[in-house]
């Protein structure tokens, strides 16, 4: 039975039949290139994946809404009151709910009502892929449909942004919940995070297809480290202001960097810096060759993504270096790379066509020899933003 039949069933039997019971979906994404550059006023470059997080909905009469997650199903039924909501975070899936609801009255915009619903992933948590922004999205895009709310896609993207940043307390940037509000199918999206400027770009892969290698170690501890990376970066931010007039790290080119990077006092935050500048930069290039179809030189910048990531910005981990080592040990390899937040999560990688099986054989082999666990694969196939589905 697909998905949504299942969620169906599953909605009319706890919450009942009648009315008028809507579905929706929101998509998790995966990054190709331009980590940690969206709190820094640089490029990202996500697409949306085919998948996420579903939901079935129906509007209540009261103020009350009713959860039901099949995903987790010892949670039961969670049960909240909208006229109370305060910024509260116990790292589970309704806060993010609960964070968008009231992200939306915090700016002005009427939840008339409450509802039931019940929902479903089919996508991994806590895995690099955004699993949470597809939660926001999909609260939002169901907010929206269900009250007839005035916002744009993109408004729900900064709305799930503003509820991950106040509510669950969570400092990312723009780019998951862009990417899941925004995906298109078979494109990615290149977004200038300072002007949220943005142009969808086809993927257009003939021979290659992109990737995704969970390596089942959970990013529990990328809150804090994330949120410290924030810091360190706007610390070197201000140092650099001290003696160029910029806004952003992404207002600098590589060149203009090295000139002045000796005005940041830390060597540490410099390091920071110096990730922010040159992924930017590589973000850039990376989109170009896409373009102009130059799949090495995009493969190349991949690499050299993590290299950055893992030295300078110091989000990977072992389990991830090892998975990216291995895969750029393969023929038919054409990039790998950390994808998300880091600690753990996921690698994306290039691979063509006819070394897949290969790819998936050897660093499933390798993985579990070196470090006793399991790799996932996934091929990423980039799809639809959050959208209502019936
Ligand atoms: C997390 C954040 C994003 C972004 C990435 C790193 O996914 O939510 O805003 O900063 O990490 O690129």
């Amino acid at each position: 039975m697909p998905m949504t039949d299942e969620l169906m069933a599953c909605f009319k039997e706890r919450f009942g039949s009648e009315g008028d019971i809507r579905v929706y979906f929101a998509p998790g994404r995966v990054n190709l290139i331009g980590e940690h550059t969206d709190y820094n006023g640089g490029h990202v470059f996500p697409c949306a994946l085919s998948m996420g997080n579903y939901g079935v909905a129906r509007k209540r009469n009261d103020k009350t809404v009713r959860w039901y997650n099949m995903t987790y199903p010892d949670d039961g039924v969670i049960t909240a009151d909208i006229t109370n909501l305060a910024p509260e975070d116990n790292g589970l899936w309704y806060d993010y709910q609960l964070g968008v609801l009231w992200a939306f009255m915090q700016k002005g915009y009427e939840i008339p009502c409450g509802y039931d619903m019940v929902m479903v992933s089919d996508m991994p948590a806590g895995a690099g892929l955004s699993a949470s922004a597809s939660i926001e999205e999909l609260a939002a895009v169901m907010a929206r449909d269900l009250f007839s709310l005035d916002v744009t896609m993109s408004d729900c993207a900064l709305i799930g942004q503003y509820s991950e940043n106040n509510f669950n307390g969570m400092n990312c940037g723009i780019m998951d919940q862009f990417a899941s509000a925004m995906g298109k199918k078979d494109n990615a999206i290149f977004l200038d995070t300072e002007t949220l400027d943005y142009e969808y770009v086809p993927l257009n892969l003939k021979h290659e297809k992109i990737v995704i290698t969970n390596s089942g170690v959970k990013h529990t501890l990328a809150g804090s480290a994330y949120n410290e990376r924030r810091r360190q970066s706007e610390a070197a931010l201000r140092d650099l202001q001290a003696v160029t007039d910029i806004k952003t790290l992404g207002d600098l080119s590589e060149n203009e960097f090295e000139n002045f990077a000796d005005a940041i006092k830390d060597p540490v935050n410099k390091k920071r810096a110096k990730h922010a500048v040159s992924e930017n930069a590589r973000t850039i290039k990376a989109v170009s060759a896409l373009r102009n179809g130059e799949m090495a030189a995009f493969g190349k910048l991949m690499s050299e993504s993590h290299v950055s990531l893992r030295d300078d910005y110091e989000v990977s981990c072992s389990e991830i270096d090892i998975l990216v080592e291995e895969a750029w040990k393969i023929d038919g390899v054409i990039g790998s790379r950390i994808t998300g937040g880091g600690f753990g999560g996921c690698t994306v990688s290039i691979v063509k066509n006819e070394a897949i099986d290969d790819f998936k054989d050897r660093i499933g082999r390798i993985y579990k020899e070196k470090t006793g666990l399991e790799a996932q694969f996934y091929i990423a196939d980039a799809a639809d933003g959050a959208r209502r589905l019936l």
